[in-house]
């Protein structure tokens, strides 16, 4: 089976972003495509594990290792996809007074501007990873995480609707690793909000 028939990266036209430089989006999309690339890879090797229908025991450790590699690049493949899908030129900054996301922020957080100090500290924490909110699918209610590296923290079952990345490699070609807000604040003046809240259910 040739990695092609697995995951194709996909294309985002965000050239112009508000104090997100080309430069960072360019670097940016490469790495993307690399956790792309990654996943294939993992993948069709694991799928050549299994084609004789077993594991063989002697296979168990390459099988272990490469199968615990899938979360990370496999994350980093969808993380990244819901961040460039969350960003768009000319963004407003922040959403309508009356939105379903502020609607929602405000049951969940008592105000938007609550659950935005929430948001943007977890985004200010030291570490590799991502701030995130989730909804959850249940009960229609918002959370923010921190998660580390691509993987760990991620709520099984829960919805990303709005996703950060804070990996340095995010913003380190137009601020210093200490300006992490300056990003903060350009990455929410591009924010979609559009975007976000068609991920999240109807019922907020
Ligand atoms: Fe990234």
């Amino acid at each position: 089976m040739s990695v092609s028939t697995w995951y194709e990266p996909k294309k985002f036209k965000l050239s112009g972003l508000h104090g997100i430089s080309d430069a960072t989006l360019e670097l940016h999309f490469k790495l993307y495509e690399g956790y792309v690339q990654g996943t294939n890879i993992l993948m069709e090797k694991l799928a050549g594990f299994l084609q004789d229908g077993k594991v063989d025991q002697e296979e168990m450790p390459a099988y272990s290792e490469l199968t615990r590699r899938l979360g990370f690049e496999y994350n980093g493949m969808v993380l990244h996809e819901y961040y460039f899908g969350n960003l768009k030129i000319g963004g407003s900054g922040e959403p309508g007074g009356q939105s379903p996301f502020v609607k929602a922020a405000q049951t969940r957080h008592g105000s938007y501007d609550i659950w935005k100090t929430d948001f943007v500290g977890i985004g200010k924490m030291r570490g590799v990873g991502w701030a995130i909110c989730y909804q959850d699918p249940s009960s229609g209610r918002l959370s923010n995480h921190w998660i580390t590296l691509h993987e760990i923290g991620n709520i099984a079952g829960f919805k990303p609707v709005l996703v950060m990345d804070v990996w340095e490699h995010a913003f380190l070609l137009d601020y210093k690793p200490s300006e992490r807000a300056k990003y903060i604040d350009a990455f929410f003046s591009n924010v979609d909000w559009n975007a976000v809240e068609q991920r999240m259910e109807p019922r907020t």
